[in-house]
C-alpha cells in the first residue's frame, strides 16, 4: 500500500487463530520472514521500540494484543489493565505493522483448556517468589502464541528481564523454532522505565517512582567505582527506595544474568533489580551492568 504522510500502511486486525495462521502460512509460503511482538496493549514507546525493530529486521511484523488472564494472580490488576486498542492500532499503522492479532480470552482458552506450561527453574525466584502461577501463565501464552504465529524472531523487552531469560530457557529447552531478541528497556526523560502500569500513578506517585531507577543507576555507579560486594550493592539500592518512603519492596537484587542467582562476590556482568509498591502500582525495573 502507498504511504501516505505519516500512516504507512493500515495494519490487518484478526480476532481468530484460524486468520493469523493463515495470513502468516500465505507470507511463509512466499518466503518471506516473519517478526512477532507479543504486548498486552496499552502500547507505549517501549512496546514499539519492539515493533520498530521487528519492521527493520523481518518482512512482516505480527502485533499481538492479549491481556493474558493466566498470568495474572486472583489479587492483581486484570480488571483494571488498561485496554486502549483504537490507539493501539493507530500507532502501530505508523510503524507499517502488517497483522495485529488480537483474539478474545475465548480464543486463546476455550472451554476445557487446561494444559499449562511447567516454567524453567529460572522462574522460581524473583517474580516466582512474589507473584506465584505468573511465570507459568506467561509461559504457556507466549509457547501458544509461537505456536499460533510460526515466526523467525521474536521480540522481547529488557524491561521483564526474568521474563526474558524464562522465554528463552523455555525456547531452548523445548527446541522452539525460533530466535528471541531481547530489546533495551526504554525509559522517560526521568528515568522511569515505560510501563502501561505507570498511567495508574498519581504524579506525586510518578515522583517517588523515579527512586527505583535511581536505585538501578547507584548499582551501577557502584560497581563502575570498584565495589564488589553484592550485599554492600544491594544495601544501598535498597537504602535509596527507603529515602524516597518507598517502603513496600518485593526485593532487591543483584544477579547473574543468565541463572538469575544472587551473587556474592561481583566479579562479572550481573543484573540490578528492583521490584517495588509505589501506592498501589506495582512495578518493576531493571540494569545490566558490565
Ligand atoms: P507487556 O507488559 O505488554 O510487554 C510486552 C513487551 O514489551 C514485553 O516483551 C516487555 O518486556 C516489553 N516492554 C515493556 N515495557 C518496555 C520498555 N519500557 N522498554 C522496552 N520494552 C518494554 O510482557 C508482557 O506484556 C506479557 O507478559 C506477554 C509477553 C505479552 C505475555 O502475555
Amino acid at each position: 500500500m502507498a504511504e501516505t504522510g505519516d500512516e504507512k500502511r493500515l495494519p490487518r486486525i484478526v480476532h481468530t487463530k484460524r486468520e493469523i495462521r493463515e495470513a502468516v502460512a500465505a507470507a511463509r509460503a512466499a518466503g518471506k520472514t516473519i517478526g512477532l511482538v507479543p504486548t498486552m496493549g496499552a502500547l507505549h514507546d517501549g512496546h514499539l521500540s519492539l515493533v520498530q525493530r521487528s519492521v527493520a529486521e523481518c518482512d512482516v511484523t505480527v502485533v499481538t494484543i492479549f491481556v493474558n488472564p493466566t498470568q495474572f494472580g486472583p489479587s492483581e490488576d486484570l480488571a483494571k489493565y488498561p485496554r486502549t486498542l483504537e490507539t493501539d492500532v493507530a500507532a502501530l499503522a505508523k510503524y507499517g505493522v502488517d497483522w495485529v492479532f488480537v483474539p478474545s480470552d475465548d480464543e486463546m482458552y476455550p472451554p476445557g483448556h487446561s494444559t499449562f506450561v511447567e516454567p524453567p527453574a529460572v522462574a522460581d525466584r524473583l517474580e516466582g517468589e512474589h507473584r506465584p502461577g505468573h511465570m507459568r501463565g506467561v509461559a504457556t501464552i507466549v509457547l501458544k502464541l509461537f505456536n499460533v504465529i510460526p515466526a523467525d524472531i521474536a521480540y522481547f523487552g529488557q524491561k521483564d528481564c526474568q521474563q526474558s531469560v524464562v522465554i528463552r530457557r523455555m525456547a531452548e529447552d523445548l527446541d522452539l523454532p525460533i530466535r528471541v531478541v531481547v530489546c533495551p528497556t526504554v525509559r522517560d526523560s526521568h528515568g522511569l522505565a515505560l510501563s502501561s502500569r505507570n498511567a495508574y500513578m498519581s504524579p506525586g506517585e510518578r515522583e517517588q517512582a523515579l527512586a527505583i531507577s535511581r536505585s538501578l543507576r547507584v548499582a551501577a555507579e557502584l560497581i563502575a567505582g570498584g565495589e564488589r560486594s553484592g550485599d554492600v550493592v544491594r544495601q544501598r539500592m535498597r537504602q535509596v527506595l527507603i529515602d524516597a518512603r518507598i517502603t513496600q519492596i518485593d526485593y532487591v537484587a543483584l544477579v547473574d544474568g543468565d541463572s538469575l542467582v544472587e551473587v556474592g562476590e561481583i566479579a562479572g556482568p550481573v543484573v540490578a533489580l528492583v521490584a517495588a509498591h509505589v501506592g498501589k502500582t506495582r512495578l518493576i525495573d531493571n540494569v545490566p551492568i558490565g
